[in-house]
């Protein structure tokens, strides 16, 4: 039994910040954002507006495409790093949101590994039985956890959502997945801060040391890639689109000549979108399936990075 990605889905919030706003705003320059990243704007989420409203808009359209009702859903899962509260988990608010109750609904908490993360779950679920419509939603509003006075992290992120619907299928789906963590490295990418007596100790931003970040997630991606063809007795030609993360265009680039495949077959948001943590995946999966790039029956490797750390990438003929 195979797990098939009967839709997708996606949703990004109206207001754009261009790299010239943050320009006016700290140290930094469109020319330099775009040189060292390749983004050039990202979405913002109004105050109003949780991940979890995003994560609806997303799941919706998602469904739409799938021609799937809600009530078919036998399985939620929300990858997202920043929940409307600390609980219940923004799954539960989810699916009563969706106006369906009953079947399993939870958070996973990956970062921006997040989304591969759930999808591996959810094969699971449906390899296994368990479940036979699963929604897997990567759902995020980054821009709560950032201090927008620190050129080194307020430029890389931005909010959204996306979301993919998967049925149980005999024919085709999901070919391989695989997952990775090292918590040695927790400390080069991190929020250090928990709720005490109603207040944050520590703090509740976005710390990173970039470059550290840089070279392990090159070398973890290009890792991760080859262990996945492997595995699933591929080669490299044989991969018709790369779905990356989308942190940074020079990251990306670097995991896509190691897989000697032209930018032409790799799905590239981050220009529009910045890196939206577990949101990026399925933004940019949405994207390569809205345009017509990413056809029924192409083989699509998907693969994330973020704080942990924690990896994974999953292989899926559409
Ligand atoms: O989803 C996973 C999460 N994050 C990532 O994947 C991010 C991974 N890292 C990166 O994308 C890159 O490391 C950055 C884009 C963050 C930085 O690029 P870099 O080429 O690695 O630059 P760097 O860290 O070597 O910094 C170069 C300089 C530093 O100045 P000094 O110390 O050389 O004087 C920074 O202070 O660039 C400075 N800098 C900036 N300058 C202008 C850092 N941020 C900015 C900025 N504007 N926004």
């Amino acid at each position: 039994m195979f797990s098939r990605i009967a839709g997708t889905g996606s949703y990004l919030p109206e207001r754009i910040l261009t790299n010239h706003e943050l320009a006016a705003r700290v140290d930094t320059s469109d020319e330099w954002i775009v040189a060292r990243t390749g983004i050039r704007q990202r979405h913002i989420a109004a105050a109003d507006e949780t991940t979890s409203d995003m994560a609806l808009i997303a799941i919706q359209r998602a469904l739409e495409s799938a021609g799937v009702t809600a009530d078919e859903i036998d399985l939620l899962i929300v990858a997202t790093t920043t929940p409307d509260n600390i609980f219940p988990s923004t799954a539960c608010i989810v699916q009563n949101k969706l106006g369906v109750h009953g079947f399993p609904a939870f958070d996973m908490q990956a970062v921006c590994a997040g989304f591969v993360y759930a999808l591996t779950t959810a094969d699971q679920f449906i390899k296994s039985g368990a479940a036979k419509c699963a929604v897997v939603v990567g759902a995020e509003k980054v821009s709560n956890i950032i201090n927008w006075d620190d050129r080194n992290t307020c430029v890389l992120f931005g909010d959204g959502a996306g979301a993919v619907v998967l049925k149980a299928d005999e024919e085709t789906g999901i070919l391989a997945t695989h997952l990775h963590a090292d918590g040695r490295y927790n400390g080069i990418l991190n929020v250090p801060g928990r709720p005490v007596a109603n207040a944050v100790d520590g703090e509740a931003f976005v710390h990173m040391d970039g470059s550290a970040v840089f070279k392990f997630a090159v070398k973890a991606l290009s890792a991760v890639a080859e262990e996945t063809l492997a595995k699933a007795g591929l080669a490299k030609e044989d991969i018709d689109w790369l779905v990356p993360h989308q942190a940074n265009i020079r990251i990306i680039e670097s995991t896509a000549k190691h897989l000697h495949l032209d930018m032409s077959k790799v799905i590239v948001t981050v220009a529009e979108h910045g890196n939206t943590s577990a949101a990026s995946i399925p933004l940019a999966l949405d994207a390569g399936v809205k345009s017509g790039r990413i056809q029924r029956g192409q083989t699509i490797l998907m693969e994330g990075i973020g704080g942990g750390f924690a990896w994974g990438s999953v292989l899926a003929r559409f």
